[in-house]
């Protein structure tokens, strides 16, 4: 499918635009499915979204929240993902706890926990060995450097295909991320970008050529739906791109 994008005025207006589409996605999934599957960003860009989510009445009990990245730290540091979007939504809706689907960061030991996540996500969607799920929706941001989730320039990490989980490096950080094969396999996917400090990476994105292992945001090329919701700021890369 051809890439949406939409380029909005401001940050209040992307969250807006992204809040109409999360919930127009749940309740068109919701008339069809008994429950909908939503993989969370982290970093600061959808935090006022999720604060916007956590005033709307939804079928919390049918939605399950899942993360595509995570820092590895404890749920309660304040750079965990996890934590953010609890404070900012989850915390604040009745979703049953056993809709929240964290990343474990417990063991000491970010490959063992990946394991402990592959295999929380082959229980719930009743996987076989080696399948990838199918996800209803996807939230994405970029960094200024083309990362998407915690799949960062030059790692090992964009390179792993045979499962779903990995072991993403930041500057030597562990993180657990989702692999490009679970990204590909969502059935919707919005990416949410605002500030300029974003527009050469979104050129690079959005260039004719570019390398996906400097420009990592450019393997997400999903079966289903694939869109982008920029502010002015971040969509002003649009009018320079190098063709
Ligand atoms: C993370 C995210 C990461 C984020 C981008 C953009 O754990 O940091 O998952 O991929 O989406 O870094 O972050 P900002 O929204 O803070 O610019």
């Amino acid at each position: 499918m051809t890439p949406i994008i939409e380029v909005q005025s401001d940050v209040s207006v992307l969250v807006q635009r992204a809040a109409e589409l999360v919930i127009a996605h749940i309740n068109q999934t919701l008339s069809q499915a008994e429950r909908f599957t939503m993989v969370l960003a982290g970093g600061s860009t959808p935090k006022p979204l999720y604060e916007y989510l956590a005033t709307q009445d939804l079928p919390w009990s049918q939605i399950h929240v899942f993360w595509g990245d995570e820092r590895y730290v404890p749920i309660t540091h304040p750079d965990s993902n996890a934590g953010m979007a609890a404070r900012a939504w989850l915390d604040r809706v009745p979703m049953p706890p056993e809709n929240i689907h964290a990343m474990p960061t417990g063991a000491a030991d970010p490959a063992r926990d990946a394991q402990t996540y592959e295999q929380e996500l082959q229980a719930f969607f009743q996987l076989a060995p080696g399948a990838v799920p199918t996800f209803d929706l996807i939230l994405l941001g970029i960094g200024d450097d083309g990362h998407t989730a915690s799949l960062f320039p030059g790692t090992e990490a964009l390179g792993v295909c045979d499962r779903n989980i990995t072991v993403g490096n930041k500057d030597g950080q562990p993180r657990l991320t989702f692999t490009i094969p679970v990204l590909n396999q969502a059935q919707k996917i919005i990416f949410l970008v605002a500030g300029a400090n974003k527009q050469t990476a979104l050129r690079h994105i959005f260039a004719d050529q570019a390398d996906p292992n400097t420009w990592p945001a450019r393997y997400v090329k999903p079966q289903g739906q694939l869109i982008w919701l920029l502010d002015q700021a971040a969509g002003a890369a649009l009018t320079t791109i190098d063709s």
